[in-house]
């Protein structure tokens, strides 16, 4: 049991000691991060013969800055919804990652790989810049500089009537966007810590167009909250509520299983399901009573990225 998210958890039940904490959410407060991820989504799905030319684009969670989604627009997308539940992000962070993104593209840098983000999935077996995606000629009418203008214009007023960016904090309903009106919808390190997972797959289901598609790694280790990757599965559930306090958001815990059976219950057919296996030091009934039942797979499926489509037979 590892003392120090206990005692923060005990700690946020004192009012304002949330606002304190929350000051940086993972990867996106770097450009080469934001740059990398965009491709490595994009990469996968044209190898799953999924569409890399998504106009439309929705992410959850984009966290300290909404360079995924910047990325998105400069590589050629017309429009960009992000979803959060905290205002992590902010225009003068999100200018100077745009700035930096936009040398990244003009220059096809490669993918930045292993080397330099050895935690960050999922993994390519290259990481050369995909010319084959994002050819010259894609490329030259994506970085011209109109283009680039208005999308930065975007970024310093999201409430332009002619905004090509829309972010959204909180969200809570799946009434913030229009039904089947997205191509793609992604996240990266985000469906761990969603709280209405089902809800979250239905309002999914409701804004993707019946071509489009959802990409997601999700991360299932613990973040910090036990001594073992997977330790946050042994802690009971009057000890979580503790872990948790009121931070507005953690683990939901669930593993892998449970967001294959969700979205698919949820209308998805999954195409794509690259799983990260790590030791468990735990065996299954050294786990809390609730997760006694999580098969072998589970214990040891420590991250997942996932692509999936709608089910042409699913009735909503
Ligand atoms: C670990 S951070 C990942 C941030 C970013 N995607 C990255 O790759 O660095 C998790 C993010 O998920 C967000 N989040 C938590 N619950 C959410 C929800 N229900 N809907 C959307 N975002 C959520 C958090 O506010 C945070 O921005």
């Amino acid at each position: 049991m590892k003392l120090k998210p206990l005692i923060y958890g005990i700690a946020t039940f004192v009012p304002g000691v949330n606002r304190i904490r929350i000051k940086g959410t993972g990867g996106t407060d770097s450009a080469r991060y934001c740059y990398s991820v965009w491709l490595r989504h994009l990469v996968i799905a044209k190898e799953n013969g999924l569409n890399p030319y998504p106009k439309i684009v929705a992410e959850l969670g984009p966290g300290d800055s909404i360079g995924i989604g910047l990325a998105a627009l400069i590589s050629g997308c017309d429009k960009y919804f992000a979803f959060d539940v905290v205002e992590h992000a902010n225009i003068s962070r999100n200018i100077k990652i745009f700035d930096e993104l936009v040398t990244l593209f003009e220059n096809r840098i490669p993918i930045p790989g292993e080397d330099e983000f050895p935690r960050v999935k999922p993994y390519l077996e290259k990481y050369n810049f995909p010319a084959d995606i994002l050819d010259e000629n894609r490329l030259q009418n994506a970085l011209e500089e109109s283009r680039l203008e208005r999308i930065r214009d975007s970024i310093i007023d999201f409430q332009r009537k002619d905004s090509l960016i829309q972010y959204k904090v909180p969200w809570n309903s799946s009434s913030i966007l229009e039904k089947e009106s997205v191509d793609m919808i992604y996240s990266q390190a985000v469906l761990e810590h969603v709280d209405d997972l089902r809800g979250t797959y239905k309002a999914m289901y409701s804004w993707l167009k019946s071509t489009g598609y959802i990409s997601h790694q999700i991360d299932f280790k613990c973040h910090g909250t036990a001594d073992e990757w997977n330790g946050h599965w042994a802690h009971s559930d009057f000890m979580w509520k503790l872990i948790r306090g009121k931070q507005p958001y953690l683990l939901n815990r669930e593993p892998h299983s449970t967001h294959i059976a969700t979205l698919t219950e949820e209308g998805f057919k999954v195409v794509c399901d690259k799983k990260i296996n790590s030791e468990s030091r735990f065996t299954i009934n050294e786990l809390a009573p609730r997760f006694q039942s999580m098969s072998d797979d589970d214990l040891i499926t420590s991250g997942a990225f996932i692509q999936a489509v709608k089910k042409t037979e699913h009735i909503a």
